[in-house]
């Protein structure tokens, strides 16, 4: 009895560490075709070597820990060095930002629902999650996507995959881990903000249900959803307040008061425009809410520093300007303290 009260305790721990001090999480787990396509774009070598110095460059940025509690890693990083000979576990655990580590495998086609997908990477997975324990690793994701279009999706999928997640977190909770259960339904394609809303809802609920019936700890894992915004190509594009009051509305109706942190992911939107709707939240919420309301941004934080970085030593101070800047921007977004000013004093 009393190793599992410990046992938990530590997860709790962690899982509030990683919201704490209004911090949020750095995204920097792209897998090797995700990574190597923002790359391609750029006209970057597709490289072990190029990714590991793009990942040094994030990772070095000075004062970075004044805005990020904790960092998502890929597989491939953890085994890679700094110049210095650290490995990135380290140089992240010396600067207390707490790393983390992406555990599926991506995501395939749904066997009798072509339109759909599955995430993989339950097969092995206990005895992966005891070595990324054992090299320091602390918390980890698993990413599942929902896509809406016509006909879809359907519950079919819906249950798949919110089943998986949960495999996946109890999993995790069981080596000591923090899952970031990550359900994200797209924003590809012209939805309204209502499509949204109602998917939204829906794979939630069903994301809660499969997590208590599995017996995951609420206290002890991170929910990182998608806002809930219009589609890509939606000719009604909603202001940052509706944006924010949809999505709170939304997460209220199927979120236990029990979990201690949101994180949002940036799902393709504009840096400042996922900064901003932050911050609606966290101005027109403040104190209300039972969780947390943080970020955990891949591209939000990334693409400007990526795009000044282009491969090229001679760029690094650069981009870490520019990511230093946009975590500063994440960081007083959770405060709800952001405003586009910050954006033209860059
Ligand atoms: P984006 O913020 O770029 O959506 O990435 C977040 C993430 O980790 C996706 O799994």
């Amino acid at each position: 009895m009393k190793l599992i009260e410990t046992k938990a305790q530590k997860l709790i721990d962690t899982a509030k560490a990683m919201v704490a001090d209004k911090k949020g999480l750095l995204a920097m787990d792209e897998s090797y075709p995700t990574c190597n396509k923002r790359f391609a774009k750029l006209g970057i070598p597709e490289t072990a070597e190029l990714r590991r110095e793009y990942r040094e460059m994030i990772v070095t940025t000075a004062g970075l820990n004044q805005s990020i509690s904790g960092a998502i890693l890929f597989d491939e990083t953890i085994r890679q060095h700094l110049k210095d000979g650290r490995s990135f576990i380290k140089v992240l655990t010396d600067n207390q930002i707490i790393p983390g580590i992406k555990v599926d495998e991506g995501t395939v086609v749904m066997a009798g629902h072509p339109r759909e997908k599955i995430t993989e990477g339950l097969d092995n997975l206990r005895e992966r999650l005891i070595e990324y324990a054992q090299m320091g690793l602390r918390f980890a994701k698993w990413r599942a996507v929902i896509t809406i279009g016509d006909g879809i999706p359907t519950q079919a999928s819906i249950e798949a995959n919110a089943h998986a997640l949960a495999r996946y977190a109890v999993l995790c909770q069981e080596e000591g881990i923090v899952p970031i259960v990550e359900p994200e339904v797209l924003m590809d394609g012209d939805h309204t903000m209502e499509r949204c809303f109602e998917v939204t809802e829906q794979v939630l609920h069903t994301v809660f249900n499969q997590l208590y019936a599995q017996g995951v700890i609420l206290e002890g894992m991170i929910l990182k959803p998608n806002m809930i915004v219009p589609g890509l190509t939606c000719k009604k594009q909603e202001s940052d307040n509706e944006v924010a009051d949809a999505t709170i509305k939304c997460l209220l109706r199927t979120v236990p008061a029990a979990v201690p942190g949101i994180a949002f992911l940036s799902g393709g939107q504009s840096s400042e425009s996922a900064s901003a709707r932050l911050n609606a939240m966290n101005v027109r919420f403040k104190s209300k809410l039972p969780w947390e309301v943080s970020f955990s941004f891949g591209r939000a934080i990334q693409q400007p520093a990526l795009n000044i970085w282009h491969g090229k030593e001679a760029n690094v101070l650069e981009a870490q300007k520019a990511l230093y800047h946009r975590a500063a921007c994440n960081l007083a977004a959770r405060r709800g303290e952001y405003n586009d000013k910050m954006e033209k004093e860059y």
